[in-house]
């Protein structure tokens, strides 16, 4: 029988990328204080977003993951969130045309904030300071006073996240979402890149199918699934203090939630499975992630699933793989075989980015465009050959014209992430590059929806 969980029960085993807090009381007082600010979302949301997860698992749908490796307090505003939230629906359009099936939309936004580091110290010109660890702990500028965790940014990071979800929100059920103003979701600097032409002859056919049922007589402003869309938002569960705090239970049902963001992951570093977060993960009810990457073993893997789908719940876990496009073909399909022998519900997803950052010859941490799409595809290809189903992506991107991975369309060289490399973190996908990738999905998955077997036709 597992321990009776409570949502404190972390705090009694081992943990990995614990932030040294100086002030012990300071850090109690904050997060006493968050416990009595207001949920961030509701349970009821964090069922729905499982219930669209199951029918990703049941391969009825897609999973479209993505946003900013960290949010950062200087960069939070209006026009930041509209651009993320345009270019989210642009690449859900794409494959939501091109699969013919629904696409979950899943921001990495509105709570993620910490970081988990390879090394816990940074030493620059011989002097060593704590690393920077995302801006609900630590300030990135190079200086003692900055980099030493400060729990008042909490506070800071729940304000920060409640104002995004208000704007997504709106965002989302407001009109914005409008099918009717697809061409309009263009944003200004794609709009003579490569890709425009794809998209404006997509946005096209779409605007002329609209039109038909309209002539038809469906009138298009009764049907909301026309005008609205349903928008989640995840983060890595890494600072569990703060987890804490907003995990409530749910007056419909008695459970535990996670009320700072829909979905939570695990991320590679921090999912051993006797270790702290596997132990606050298993006791919340929301949909969950789990990173898995080259160092994850089968049975690890599978013990990990019994611990957080006890139930074999669809939509309850998605794993997360991230591997690199040079080590998924070793790795992946040991895991997609063991959980497929062994009947578990899951929904695969594939982080291309973590697996391929690496140096440049200009020292900048970036991500070539093209190891992204190997990545990717052999992605499709394992599943394919699994008789599995690649069920979503999950990206780090954003909607500004950033250069911080190289390549794409229009080939962002070494020399050029001098340019616009602003991530205080992992290098991004910007807007084009994103888009670019959504075309690319939109073939494997129209691929894989032309290979699939015709359902059998009743009374034949
Ligand atoms: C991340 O998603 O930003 C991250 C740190 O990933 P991983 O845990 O896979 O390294
Ligand atoms: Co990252």
């Amino acid at each position: 029988m597992p321990e009776r969980w409570t949502p404190d029960n972390w705090r009694k085993k081992p943990i990995q990328q614990v932030p040294e807090y100086p002030d012990r009381q300071a850090l109690a007082d904050v997060e006493k204080q968050l416990a009595t600010f207001p949920p961030l979302v509701f349970a009821g949301e964090a069922r729905s977003l499982k219930k669209a997860l199951a029918k990703v698992a049941n391969r009825q749908a897609f999973l479209l993951q993505g946003g900013d490796c960290a949010e950062s307090f200087a960069e939070h505003g209006a026009n930041n969130i509209r651009d993320f939230f345009r270019m989210f629906l642009q690449m859900a359009v794409v494959l939501t045309y091109a699969a013919a099936m629904p696409v979950v939309k899943v921001g990495r936004i509105a709570g993620q904030f910490a970081k988990p580091r390879s090394s816990p110290t940074e030493k620059r010109d011989g002097m060593e300071l704590p690393s920077y660890r995302g801006d609900i702990i630590n300030d990135n500028a190079f200086t003692p006073e900055s980099r030493t965790p400060d729990p008042r940014r909490q506070l800071d990071a729940y304000r920060q996240s409640a104002a995004t979800l208000n704007l997504l929100r709106a965002f989302a059920q407001g009109g914005y979402a409008n099918l009717a103003s697809v061409r309009q979701w263009m944003l200004g600097f794609v709009k003579d890149s490569p890709q425009s032409r794809r998209y404006v002859e997509l946005s096209d056919r779409i605007s002329e199918a609209l039109g038909f049922m309209q002539a038809c007589g469906l009138d298009l402003e009764s049907h909301p699934e026309l005008r609205t869309t349903d928008f989640y938002t995840s983060h890595e569960a890494l600072l569990l203090g703060f987890e804490e705090s907003l995990t409530r239970i749910d007056s419909t049902t008695g459970d535990w939630y996670a009320t700072s963001g829909h979905m939570l992951w695990i991320g590679d570093r921090t999912r051993q499975y006797d270790h702290a977060h596997i132990e606050y993960a298993r006791g919340i009810k929301n949909p969950l992630g789990l990173k898995c990457g080259p160092s994850l073993k089968a049975d690890d893997l599978l013990r990990l699933i019994d611990i957080l789908n006890p139930d074999n719940e669809a939509g309850r876990l998605t794993l997360i793989g991230r591997f690199g496009a040079e080590k998924l073909g070793e790795h992946l399909p040991a895991l997609v075989r063991a959980v497929k022998r062994e009947g578990r519900v899951v929904l695969w997803s594939c982080d291309p980015m973590h697996g391929n950052t690496i140096t440049s010859a200009s020292g900048y941490k970036t991500r070539p465009f093209d190891l992204i799409l190997k990545e990717v595809r052999q992605f499709f290809e394992v599943h394919a050959a699994e008789g599995s189903y690649a069920g979503g992506v999950h990206l780090e991107m954003t909607g500004q014209n950033v250069t911080e991975c190289t390549g794409g369309a229009r080939a962002i060289s070494d020399a050029e992430l001098n340019d616009r490399y602003h991530t205080v973190c992992d290098p991004r996908l910007n807007a084009e590059q994103a888009i670019d990738l959504a075309f690319l999905l939109a073939e494997l998955l129209k691929n894989e929806r032309s290979s699939k077997p015709m359902p059998a036709v009743a009374g034949l």
